[in-house]
This record gives structure tokens, sequence and C-alpha cells, in this order.
């Protein structure tokens, strides 16, 4: 059995990744490890800011540790809110005024393809490492649904029915960008 570290202070995210990984791998979350640090995310791009979020914890604690930063890139919205999509209605804004604004800025368009994009960066062994999942569906015009987290209430993954938001976390795992980012991670954990 051995912990790794995930550079993150989102509980959603740690109890979706950890029944994905392997018996004798257990995640710890900053909160796990008592480290008390609000990261930033001043970057444009996913890339950079999983890789300064892994960075800053590995420079913190000098452990082997990941991160992860997700966006839902609309493509009638060229790509937004993308890289924004946790602030995209404002610094302090909440899941539900983030969702109230994609769907007015969607209002009328019968354009609704998006995909989440989810970036994994892995600093193993003084080495960085980038492993990326892309789940690809449909935006829908009214939230259906009230599990998971962020946009997943207005979210159909391409071949479900349903919204991430009408799953459990197994179902979601079986489409979802962050089980497909971690699948390669796990990957090269369980071959190097
Ligand atoms: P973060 O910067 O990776 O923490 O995520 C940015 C924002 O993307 C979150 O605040 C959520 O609004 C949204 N998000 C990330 N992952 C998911 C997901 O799996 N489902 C729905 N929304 C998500």
């Amino acid at each position: 059995m051995y912990e790794l570290l995930f550079a993150t202070n989102n509980a959603h995210k740690v109890q979706e990744i950890q029944p994905l990984l392997p018996p004798d791998i257990k995640v710890l979350s900053l909160k796990d490890a008592g480290i008390d640090v609000e990261i930033e995310e001043p970057y444009e791009t996913l890339e950079e800011n999983a890789v300064e979020k892994a960075s800053v914890i590995h420079a913190l604690t000098g452990k082997n540790c990941f991160s992860e930063d997700t966006g839902l890139e609309v493509e009638a919205l060229n790509g937004a809110p993308g890289v924004r999509s946790a602030r995209y209605a404002g610094e302090k804004a909440t899941h539900a005024e983030n969702i109230d604004l994609l769907l007015t800025n969607l209002e009328g368009n019968s354009h609704r393809a998006a995909r989440f994009r989810t970036v994994i960066a892995l600093q193993w062994n003084e080495t960085m490492h980038l492993f990326e999942g892309i789940c690809p569906g449909t935006i829908i015009s009214e939230k259906q649904g009230e599990k998971g987290f962020g946009y997943d209430p207005i979210f159909i993954p391409d071949g479900a029915d349903k919204t991430f938001g009408e799953m459990s976390a197994v179902e979601k795992a079986q489409f979802s960008h962050r089980a497909k980012a971690l699948e390669k991670l796990i990957y090269f954990l369980t071959h190097s």
C-alpha cells in the first residue's frame, strides 16, 4: 500500500478518484495530509494550472503528488468557459450562478456540443508527467439531477441518456473525462 498526495481541496474530486484506483494506492487530499493552502490557478491553460498545483505541493512537501485541472469547453462559445469554468460568473461564483450564465449565453442556440477536458499533472521522482481525458457531450437547457457537482446537471455525455447530475459516481466514471485521465495515470503508476 502506498499513499499518493492529491493536490486538491475539492472533496468531490477525491471521492470520484479514490474508488477508481487500485486498492494498494491510497489518495491523500491536502486536508488528509494536514496541508492548509489555497493553490492559485493563474494561467490560461489547464496544463499550466495543473503543473503549477503539483509543483507548489511538491515544493512544500518534497513528496510525489498529482493535481488535476478540468474545464468545460462549449463549441458555440469558442471553448468557454474552459480554464475559467470555476469562476465563469465571477471570482466567487457558485456552481448555480455559473450554470445560469452558461444557459443564458446559449439561449436560443441549437448548437449545444461541448466537452469536459481534464489534465492531470503528476510530479514523479523529479519529473512532471501529463495525462489528458476528454468527455464529449451536449449541454441541455434546464438542470436535471442533483448528484455530482459543477456543471454536471446540464451535461449529457455522448452515449448516455441522462446528465452527469443524474448518475452515481460509478455511472459517471464510465464516461467521465476525469476517469479517462486517471486511467492513463494508473497505467503509468502500475508500469513504472
Ligand atoms: P477545477 O479548476 O479543475 O477545480 O474545476 C473548474 C470547474 O469546472 C469546477 O468548479 C466545476 O464547476 C467544473 N468541473 C470540474 N470538473 C467537473 C465535473 O466533473 N463535472 C462538472 N463540472 C466540473
